[in-house]
């Protein structure tokens, strides 16, 4: 296979010259010795310097064949290239591109192209809408592999079941769910309101001395995955229930049900349901308030909490305020922690 010989000290000068002239061939694993580094390449092209030469020989096949934009190289323009996102979401098996207007016309190439280098990957698609509804769900549309919306993830010692189209689920929250586990002590009780497909629930299960831990989750979907996640993961002190949380919380609150701490991820309204979260609250009950800021308006979130305690008589103090992780441009998904001190 034909390769240029370059001197290993200019190999990222070089590199970049092969990427940029679409000569460099990625399928194959580059090589070096002491002083020079040999590329794979497409074809041959003038070269005026005689430290620089063309050489055959063979090459390993490389099993991550590059980023997905170095792949495209050859078939997209410099346009289309900047416009296309290098960055994509894999869930499990299935990868979840972005695909901007201009590049419909070659999606299920770049979907292919996705699919052929990364072996990891089965199912290619793209996100069709924004989340959207009180499910927080998002349309898909199918690119390439094998034609499914389920898919099983791991993170924080647990598997979970999930349907990217069904059910919100984000792998971005995984450090987000792995904090709050650090912060749980022997023998919590534990309210997750909004718990989807129940990943909070179960990370903590399997991750936490909690005593038991409880879901509400409005989407019948999310409970129907939740279960199943729970027996996927054997966890034996977590309980879902198919509800609103408005209707639920009541109900636990004629039971005299108190919680240790209360998990509240559903940044977009999450407010509505302080004056829920503070009637199952007790002293010392530690609430975790989602939102999504801008860095300088952070202070919102506790005008939100500080409201709201007021309105029920409660006397709080703010723990911390977390960034975990960013919605959209400037604006952050921020964790609110307070604890009610009476
Ligand atoms: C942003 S998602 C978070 C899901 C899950 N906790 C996670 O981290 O993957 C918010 C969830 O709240 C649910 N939801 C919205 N309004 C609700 C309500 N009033 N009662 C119970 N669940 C609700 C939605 O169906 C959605 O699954």
């Amino acid at each position: 296979m034909l390769s240029l010989k370059v001197p290993l000290k200019e190999a990222e000068k070089w590199k970049k010259y092969l990427v940029e002239t679409k000569n460099f061939n990625n399928k194959y694993r580059f090589k070096k010795d002491d002083s020079f580094i040999y590329f794979p390449i497409l074809r041959r092209f003038e070269v005026l310097r005689g430290d620089i030469s063309f050489v055959d020989m063979s090459f390993e096949e490389s099993k991550n064949s590059g980023d997905l934009k170095t792949n495209l190289i050859n078939f997209l323009s410099k346009e289309e290239l900047s416009i296309l996102k290098a960055s994509h979401d894999i869930i499990g098996t299935i990868a979840i591109l972005e695909i901007p207007k201009e590049l419909e016309h070659k999606e299920k190439f770049i979907a292919e192209t996705l699919l052929r280098i990364n072996k990891n990957i089965k199912t290619v698609l793209k996100k069709a809408d924004a989340h959207e509804g009180v499910f927080r769900t998002q349309k898909m549309k199918y690119l390439a592999g094998i034609n499914t919306t389920e898919t099983l993830y791991k993170e924080n010692n647990v598997s979970l079941l999930v349907d990217v189209e069904k059910v919100y689920f984000s792998i971005r929250l995984s450090n987000e769910r792995k904090r709050i586990a650090g912060l749980v002590k022997p023998g919590e009780d534990i309210l997750v309101m909004f718990s989807g497909a129940a990943p909070y629930p179960v990370v903590l299960s399997k991750n936490t001395p909690a005593k038991h831990i409880l879901g509400i989750e409005i989407n019948p979907d999310g409970h129907k995955y939740g279960l199943e996640n729970i027996k996927i993961n054997k966890c034996k002190n977590v309980e879902l229930i198919c509800g609103d949380v408005h209707v639920i919380v009541p109900e636990l609150n004629n039971k005299n049900i108190r919680y240790d701490r209360i998990i509240m991820p559903l940044p977009k309204t999450a407010d509505e349901f302080l004056d829920d979260a503070l009637m199952l609250s007790k002293k010392s009950t530690v609430i975790h308030f989602y939102d999504f800021l801008e860095e300088s308006n952070f202070d919102e979130a506790k005008i939100k909490i500080s409201e709201a305690c007021k309105r029920n008589n409660r006397d709080y103090r703010i723990i911390n305020i977390v960034k975990c992780g960013q919605h959209a441009p400037r604006v952050f998904r921020i964790c609110v922690d307070f604890e009610i001190i009476n």
